[in-house]
């Protein structure tokens, strides 16, 4: 590319070339070979953009790190924080999912209804969260926890909708998702989901402001390494509505990813926007077969 470099090499391999080229029957088979040629780089070169741009095979889509190899964000954590998020006695968050079981039982709204008349006990959302975010055939579009109590609370009980990341939407959150506790993560991106998957994926993988860095950069080339004062992780949302220490309360997946975008730099998409519930999907199927750990505590 760059010519000839001191020594004249890039000449040297000008002639090499030629002579390779040049050395044996004339034009003809020189053409011939060059196509043979191009057609196995271009063969090699297309697999290769089919794998990374999709990572499918015979079996779907494959994440980078292999299922096996997914380790959650638990893992990452001190010693003390391992111990505050696993003894729920001592756990923040707690406090946030029992908020929440009073807030399921109170009438709302128009309807003067609660969640309890029409759901029973908040056991009954045992499993719920394991398989969030998902497609709603009614309502045609991908629902994570949030929208959908949101959609329970303005349609069912015909209630103004909380605002996103209050104590009262994330109270409930939490304990929707509590339920689920200790079930393997197992999110469904076929049919109409599929589309939003792969808007997930893409934006997973592009650069992203002024550091020009990547989701996967940070949580699939470089997780285990050090960054100021945290341990990179998978990045997994397997424990979400957390607890997180620096932000003294419980907070959103969609919150913690604002961090990481403004930790590149990058203007993060609005809280509950399409860009973040397709990153949600994303998520969610990459950690696949991670046990549901809500309310997780980080530092
Ligand atoms: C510059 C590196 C960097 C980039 C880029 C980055 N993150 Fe993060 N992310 C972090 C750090 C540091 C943390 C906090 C420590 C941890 O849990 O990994 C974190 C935490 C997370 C967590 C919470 C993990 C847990 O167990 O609580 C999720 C989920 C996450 N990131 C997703 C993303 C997504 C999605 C993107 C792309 C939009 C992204 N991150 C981009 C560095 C990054
Ligand atoms: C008037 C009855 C009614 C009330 C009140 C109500 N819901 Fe619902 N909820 C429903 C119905 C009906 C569905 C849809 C069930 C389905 O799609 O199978 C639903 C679905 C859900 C789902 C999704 C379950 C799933 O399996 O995907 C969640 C989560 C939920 N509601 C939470 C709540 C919460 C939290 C409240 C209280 C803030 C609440 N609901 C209040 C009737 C109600």
């Amino acid at each position: 590319m760059n010519g000839r470099d001191k020594n004249g090499r890039a000449d040297a391999d000008v002639d090499r070339r030629e002579g390779f080229w040049l050395s044996r029957k004339g034009e003809a088979h020189v053409r011939a070979r060059f196509w043979k040629l191009a057609t196995i780089v271009g063969a090699i070169w297309l697999a290769g953009m089919v794998v990374a741009r999709t990572g499918a095979t015979a079996d779907g889509p494959q994440p980078a790190i292999p299922w096996s190899q997914q380790k959650s964000g638990l893992e990452f954590q001190s010693r003390s924080n391992r111990e505050r998020q696993q003894d729920l006695t001592l756990n923040p968050g707690m406090l946030w999912v029992d908020q929440g079981a009073e807030l399921w039982k109170k009438a709302e709204g128009a309807a003067s209804k609660s969640c309890r008349d029409c759901h029973g006990e908040p056991e009954r959302m045992k499993g719920v969260a394991a398989r969030y975010p998902a497609w709603d055939a009614q309502t045609r579009r991908l629902h994570n926890l949030d929208t959908r109590i949101q959609e329970c609370r303005t349609i069912r009980q015909q209630a103004a909708p909380l605002a996103a990341e209050t104590e009262p939407l994330i109270a409930l959150n939490a304990l929707v998702a509590h339920q689920s506790y200790g079930m393997s993560m197992a999110p469904r991106i076929d049919g109409p989901a599929r589309a939003v998957f792969d808007r997930g994926r893409r934006i997973y993988e592009q650069r992203l402001g002024q550091l020009n860095l990547s989701c996967a950069h940070c949580h699939e080339q470089s997780w285990g390494q050090r960054l100021r004062s945290e341990v990179v992780s998978q990045g997994h949302g397997n424990g979400y509505p957390i607890y997180r220490l620096e932000w003294q309360k419980m907070g959103s997946l969609h919150r913690r990813l604002r961090s990481c975008y403004l930790s590149v730099r990058a203007e993060p998409p609005a809280h509950g926007s399409d860009e973040h519930l397709a990153l949600e999907l994303y998520l969610a199927w990459r950690a696949k077969g991670l046990p549901v750990e809500t309310p997780a505590v980080r530092r």
